[in-house]
């Protein structure tokens, strides 16, 4: 009979930013299951403000290498067109858009062999609504990196976008802007993120519509 081995199989290391948000509790609760989440956000265990490059770069140093870096938190500016301005458009430009693109950018260096990228978007990209061109105009950016990122990426590195419908969760404030929408419980967009950090593809948008 071979000896039992006495090495312990390596738990997944996950570093989830946004994590105790609405779409983050979620997500932890789906991968802790079977990883090591670290939970990450400005005011989170682990600190880090993803509009700020160098933020990103200290929670890095920090943490060291990791399998798996999941984004579940991303801001944009909600506003008619007619009051929209550069400054506005700004919020999204540098939170949720070139903050996970940074994210990705500093993230490679630190992902283990194989490991993954996994970013939020959102069904603006392809279904707009009154007041949300910003969120459009940046999810669409987000889902054109992603699958233009997936080609480039060294070391078997892999990168996908989760774009979900509004949240059941999330009706109570955001039920008059999508009138006619039909939530999902943010649990199933969680799973869109499961299969994204466990499965073996590249270059995804996983509606979850
Ligand atoms: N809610 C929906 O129905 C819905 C539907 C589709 C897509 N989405 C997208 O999903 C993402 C999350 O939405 P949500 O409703 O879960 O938001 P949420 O409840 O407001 O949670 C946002 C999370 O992100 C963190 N965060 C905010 N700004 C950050 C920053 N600059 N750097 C690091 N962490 C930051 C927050 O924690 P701290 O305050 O501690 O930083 C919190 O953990 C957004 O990009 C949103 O557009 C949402």
């Amino acid at each position: 009979m071979p000896k039992k081995s006495t090495i312990k199989p390596q738990v997944p290391k996950i570093l989830l930013i946004g994590a105790s948000g609405t779409l983050g509790r979620a997500v932890h609760a789906e991968l802790k299951q079977r990883h090591e989440v670290l939970a990450a956000s400005r005011r989170g265990k682990f600190k880090v403000d993803i509009s700020d490059a160098a933020s990103i770069q200290r929670l890095f140093k920090q943490i060291g290498k990791v399998d798996a870096i999941v984004c579940a938190a991303g801001k944009v500016h909600f506003g008619a067109l007619s009051d929209m301005t550069d400054a506005l458009y700004t919020i999204g430009l540098r939170d949720k858009l070139m903050g996970q693109v940074n994210l990705a950018l500093i993230g490679r260096d630190y992902l283990n062999d194989g490991g993954s990228i996994t970013l939020i978007t959102g069904i603006l990209a392809e279904q707009p609504i009154r007041q949300g061109s910003s969120a459009s105009m940046v999810n669409g950016a987000i889902e054109a990196f992603v699958r233009a990122a997936a080609i480039e990426l060294p070391r078997g590195i892999r990168i996908n976008a989760v774009s979900p419908n509004v949240f059941t969760e999330s009706m109570a404030g955001y039920a008059p802007y999508f009138r006619g929408f039909e939530p999902i419980p943010v649990a199933r967009a969680a799973l869109a993120f499961s299969r994204s950090v466990e499965g073996a593809q590249t270059g995804q948008v996983y509606k979850v519509f």
